[in-house]
């Protein structure tokens, strides 16, 4: 693999880069970003830098601007440190730099730079080092050190909150209060000028010669939006100087402050946060890493080459530090790493990451299903205002009730120069069938009673009057169509009867009638409050006319499910060109989406994601039909594409394809282009990088209910290892070459193997044989 980053052979939870390139610099602040869910900052150096994205953002302080849709606003910056040594501005552009590094530690999180500047005859060495808390989330903690061997050295530094940003443009947030608290707390306090949310920012800091800490007054510099302390101090050959820096953000929607206001909750904290060194801080939060995350998640890979651990190390920590764990907030498909989307939350999370949080850490899903049934108020809205029944999810969504926000224009079109319409809030319906999948997906793995009854049927149901509603009846036909949407592959825009949409449609009523007949049966009380508050006896006899008569694509003669009404009669361009190569979609320089719609050219996977999920629906030849005719008409210009390909090429024993798109899909972020990653990762693609070695390689796989294991080993690895939680139960797996190990910590588990149905009891152990035909490929 090839990565923009170095990695260590012996340290998997290295990643780093030995020299300052400043126009990569960019895509490196994204890679390294730093955040534990609640709040995230980009990976930007501590002086200025051209070629900087200064971003900091606070998961849910969403807010809008005129008549756009709400964002997550960029917070100030409470990294920055303005040096000067000897009266020169300190800049890696000036003067000469020599042992360079920089490298984040997934492990806990720290980002560590040092280097020296050779400047007007002096080498003076530089240290710089931080964390964001993983124990406590508001806080965040940084560290300077500066020494020369070579002469004394006159340091003057300035270093505050800086509230001076923007998002590429637009301002959020309105200035309040800043003061100088006890003669040594810095606090800006703003607001959000249209979602009202208030913001308390607080830097304390401590210098210290060697050991000693000084015992200096700062002079305070107040600019608008700024406070500053400037610190001046002579340090002598030979001495080094450190400086540490305690910062903090508190919200008005922080569910965790006990006093009345954020000024005083925040001064509180962090007046208690720098009583501790900076190692002490950073210990706590190693322990909340390992604890919350490492212990939850494990997951090794015996390989020659280290890069398979590193990028499922870096998902797992970007995953981490990417989610919040308040259920009012969900992932953005750009995480908290920049400004991309919006901080706006898609079907990336129930379809790509939340197969890693159920199957690890379902207390985390289970707050991430909870959003969208806060969210269901505004899927209802969305559906009465387009004159449909049930809940509509919304395409992109931001705060959880808020319902659909989806920007309604995008960038230019080649051919007409003009902005294009962005269709995919009126016309991706796909997203409330991929709801519900997450959904039957967590109940299935993890048997939470409560949930289903307090939460998850309700989903269901609701979903699935939605989709009762927006059945088309054909009278020629004598079925109920799906006309004008757009399905997984945003390529085709206004087609009629796309599969992926039509099947989990049907899907989904199929689930609600079950649900509905289960709870009649077996319990009365939650049926009688889910009817009267959805009118059930009515939507049951709705769905029960209705299901079969929905049209599901069948495969053609080729056992080729059609994308849709159109596209297998669509004109054949030849799609290597414009496969993609991290970088902007190729084909937009050739054609236009009108144009686009009229070729047989795939955005991402559609049909072979449709069959990935409901894998049990279609047979092998199916399988591979469809994968031989849609694969080479895949540009995958989304990066949620290569992760299914793997996946179903390992289904498929085409043992060397699946590794390819693993490494693809690895390097959408890690990679060496500098691509799109620069306005934040792609969080989708990052749990496919879970999803692919643990249900593409690992082979694990719930279908109706059942879990299935059937592992495809890289020839390359020598064994992979990994826990996933089923039921009441933690499963350890062990894939070998030839044989795999399942080992239950708990209840008796049965699970699918090769159609053979296994039981294991309570706290025992399984060896099964793997015995794979691998696909010759070409
Ligand atoms: C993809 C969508 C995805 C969105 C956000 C688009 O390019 O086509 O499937 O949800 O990006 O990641």
């Amino acid at each position: 693999m090839e990565y923009c980053v170095t990695t260590k052979k012996d340290d998997s939870w290295y990643i780093g880069t030995d020299h300052f390139d400043l126009f990569k610099d960019d895509k490196t602040e994204a890679i390294m970003f730093q955040g534990n869910g609640y709040l995230g900052i980009r990976a930007t150096a501590e002086e200025r830098n051209l070629n900087e994205r200064r971003n900091m953002f606070v998961a849910g302080t969403f807010d809008a601007f005129n008549d756009e849709v709400t964002e997550l606003p960029n917070l100030p910056d409470l990294l920055n440190m303005g040096i000067q040594i000897n009266q020169q501005i300190f800049s890696l552009s000036m003067g000469l730099i020599e042992n360079y590094h920089k490298h984040l530690n997934l492990k806990n999180g720290e980002l560590i730079r040092s280097f020296d500047w050779l400047i007007n005859g002096n080498r003076i060495s530089f240290k710089f080092s931080r964390f964001v808390s993983m124990s406590d989330v508001h806080l965040l903690v940084s560290k300077l050190e500066i020494s020369s061997d070579q002469s004394d050295l006159k340091i003057t530094l300035n270093s505050g909150i800086d509230g001076q940003y923007s998002n590429s443009g637009t301002q959020h947030l309105v200035e309040g209060d800043k003061r100088l608290f006890e003669g040594k707390i810095l606090q800006l306090q703003e607001k959000t000028q249209q979602s009202n949310i208030g913001l308390a920012f607080n830097v304390l800091q401590k210098a210290y010669i060697n050991k000693e800490q000084l015992d200096v007054k700062p002079n305070i510099d107040m600019g608008r939006r700024q406070i500053f302390d400037e610190y001046n101090v002579d340090l002598n050959k030979g001495d080094k100087f450190t400086f540490v820096k305690y910062a903090n953000v508190y919200t008005t929607i922080d569910k965790d402050i006990e006093h009345e206001t954020i000024s005083v909750a925040s001064m509180d904290a962090i007046k208690k946060s720098s009583m501790m060194t900076y190692k002490e801080l950073l210990d706590k939060s190693t322990n909340a890493w390992n604890i919350n995350v490492w212990q939850r998640s494990l997951i090794s890979i015996d390989s020659d080459d280290v890069d398979p651990q590193v990028a499922i190390n870096f998902a797992r920590y970007q995953l981490a530090a990417n989610t919040p764990k308040d259920p009012r907030m969900n992932i953005a498909a750009k995480g908290l790493t920049g400004e991309g989307y919006k901080g706006h939350t898609f079907w990336d999370t129930e379809i790509y990451m939340l197969p890693y949080f159920t199957f690890t850490m379902p207390e985390m899903a289970r707050n991430l299903l909870e959003y969208r049934y806060l969210g269901l108020d505004g899927a209802r809205r969305k559906a009465r205002d387009n004159d449909y029944w049930g809940a509509q999810f919304p395409w992109e969504s931001a705060w959880s009730t808020d319902g659909e926000m989806t920007p309604p224009w995008g960038s230019a079109d080649i051919v007409t120069g003009k902005p294009m319409r962005i269709l995919s809030g009126s016309l991706e319906q796909h997203i409330t069938s991929d709801v519900v999948i997450a959904v039957m997906q967590y109940l299935a793995i993890t048997e939470d009673q409560k949930f289903a009854e307090d939460m998850g049927y309700e989903i269901i149901l609701d979903a699935a009057k939605f989709w009762a509603s927006r059945l088309d009846w054909d009278p020629e036909y004598h079925k109920f169509m799906i006309d004008d949407v757009i399905g997984p592959d945003e390529y085709k825009e206004h087609i009629d009867n796309n599969a992926f949409t039509n099947y989990t449609a049907f899907w989904c009523i199929q689930k609600a009638i079950a649900v509905v007949e289960l709870l009649r049966n077996s319990n009365s009380e939650i049926y009688d409050r889910l009817n009267s508050k959805l009118h059930l006896d009515d939507a049951y006899q709705d769905w029960i006319s209705k299901v079969d008569l929905i049209f599901l694509p069948k495969p053609n003669k080729s056992e080729v499910i059609p994308e849709d009404d159109s596209y297998l009669q669509k004109k054949i361009v030849d799609t290597n060109q414009y496969q993609s190569d991290g970088g902007h979609a190729k084909i937009f320089k050739d054609y236009n989406i009108q144009q686009i719609n009229d070729l047989q050219v795939t955005k991402q996977a559609d049909v072979l994601l449709l069959i990935f999920l409901f894998d049990d629906l279609f047979g092998d030849d199916i399988k591979l039909a469809n994968w031989n005719y849609y694969e080479p008409k895949t540009t995958h210009d989304s990066s949620l594409s290569f992760s299914t390909h793997s996946i179903l090429a390992s289904d498929l024993n085409l043992a060397d394809t699946a590794y390819e798109y693993f490494e693809k899909a690895c390097e959408i972020d890690l990679g060496s282009g500098v691509g799109k990653s620069v306005q934040g990762l792609h969080m989708a693609s990052i749990g496919g990088i879970w999803n692919m070695v643990v249900e593409g390689f690992g082979g694990v796989r719930v279908l109706d209910g059942q879990l299935r294991i059937e592992p495809h080993l890289p020839s390359k690895w020598n064994s992979l290892h990994f826990e996933i939680n089923w039921h009441q139960s933690l499963l350890k797996i062990d894939v070998y070459k030839d044989t795999f190990q399942i080992s239950v910590l708990g209840d008796a588990i049965t699970f699918v193997n090769h159609n053979e149905l296994y039981h294991v009891a309570a706290n025992s152990k399984i060896v099964i044989p793997i015995s794979v035909e691998v696909n010759v490929e070409d």
